[in-house]
């Protein structure tokens, strides 16, 4: 059943580029530069005047509502907050009647976030779900919602449900901005283009595994690791770093790379290993400054960077290149090789990598 793979989640990493195509299968009509999301018809105008959107989830499923914020504020000009459903359940949160609450979740079962929606819902709010699991509890309490249909995720660790909820949240960023008016149609087109190719890219991403499983075997016995990124790929950074701590038991921390002079520096040296997310996008001058900031304190930088990037290779340790995209796609290409990383240091480690300890695939308690 894991398809002639040794785990379930190394199977589930090189199920991506299907796994996005099932998800906009029949919803993404590229061609035709349409967008069908049948699951939130009826709220659909609810988004488009909502004054403000609230994104809840947990782990993984929180890192795609960091991502989707900074689509959702940059295409449809609405604000968003992305709250941790256990904070938010708890602090008596601002909500009024017409936010939009949306509450993402691979399982549908997290005890978090349906507590968050239920309280979102009490008080007025539309509460509009990204649910991998069909039927589950959390699709049932939303008011509407739409499905990322990647197929039973089986390894704890989230990888294809990740890529999943990027897709659905930015087909729905989208088209809100669209009926909006927020985003030039132009532009709207050749995202929906770039979307369409992304599991081309993803394929050609996934072809780095050697090369990623070299420098996994460099750096299997370090007790730290740092993940840094700018903009789209900061969510990325995060997402890098729980990768790691989860499955293979090293401490690794995610931050913007700027906030580094904030603190996290003073943890450099020759012994850290410190993994870059560096593509080509609107961060890239500031990026290759903070690559040089950590190589003058001589941690050992391994980058993510776009193909044909000329620069990056000379400053730093190692470099796996991914193909390019439209920035706000990048996350989903740029996760890739950081899975595996993750992946494959915790199998040299003798690791457990589909249950890891202390860990369930459904958080059902709080
Ligand atoms: C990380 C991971 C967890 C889940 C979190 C939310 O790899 O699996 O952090 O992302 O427990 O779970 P769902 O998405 O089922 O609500």
């Amino acid at each position: 059943e894991k398809g002639g793979f040794e785990h379930f989640m190394l199977k589930e990493i090189f199920e991506q580029p299907k796994s996005i195509r099932d998800c906009f299968r029949g919803r993404l009509i590229a061609n035709e530069s349409k967008l069908v999301l049948g699951g939130i018809r009826d709220y659909s105008n609810a988004l488009i005047n909502a004054e403000r959107i609230v994104i809840v989830a947990c782990g993984t499923s929180w890192h795609a509502g960091l991502v989707a914020e900074y689509i959702f504020e940059e295409f449809c000009r609405i604000p968003v907050e992305v709250e941790y459903a256990s904070e938010f359940r708890y602090r008596n949160p601002v909500i009024r009647e017409g936010d939009i609450v949306f509450a993402i979740s691979q399982s549908g079962e997290t005890a978090d976030t349906l507590a968050a929606m239920e309280l979102a819902k009490s008080k007025g709010a539309i509460v509009l779900g990204v649910c991998n699991v069909v039927g589950s509890s959390i699709s049932r309490v939303s008011h509407e919602g739409v499905y990322t249909h990647a197929g039973p995720e089986i390894g704890v660790a989230s990888t294809k449900a990740f890529t999943a909820q990027l897709t659905v949240l930015t087909m729905i960023a989208l088209k809100t901005a669209l009926l909006k008016g927020t985003i030039a149609e132009q532009r709207y087109r050749e995202i929906l283009v770039d979307l369409e190719n992304i599991p081309a890219k993803v394929e050609r991403a996934l072809k780095t595994d050697d090369q990623v499983k070299k420098i996994a075997g460099i750096y299997k016995d370090a007790r730290n690791f740092l993940y840094l990124g700018r903009g789209y790929n900061f969510p990325v950074a995060l997402e890098g770093a729980l990768k790691l701590k989860e499955i293979s038991y090293i401490h690794a921390e995610g931050y913007p790379a700027a906030e580094m002079k904030h603190g996290p520096i003073a943890l450099i040296d020759e012994e850290m290993p410190v993994v870059v997310i560096a593509t080509r996008d609107s961060s890239y001058d500031k990026i290759v400054s903070n690559i040089q900031e950590v190589k003058a304190r001589k941690g050992k930088v391994i980058a993510i960077v776009s193909e044909g990037d000329s620069l990056i290779p000379g400053m730093v340790d190692h470099t796996i290149e991914v193909p390019g995209t439209h920035e706000v796609l990048m996350p989903m290409v740029s996760t890739i090789p950081l899975q595996l990383l993750s992946y494959h240091i915790a199998v040299m480690r003798g690791c457990n990598v589909d249950q890891p300890r202390n860990l369930a695939k459904s958080v059902t308690v709080e």
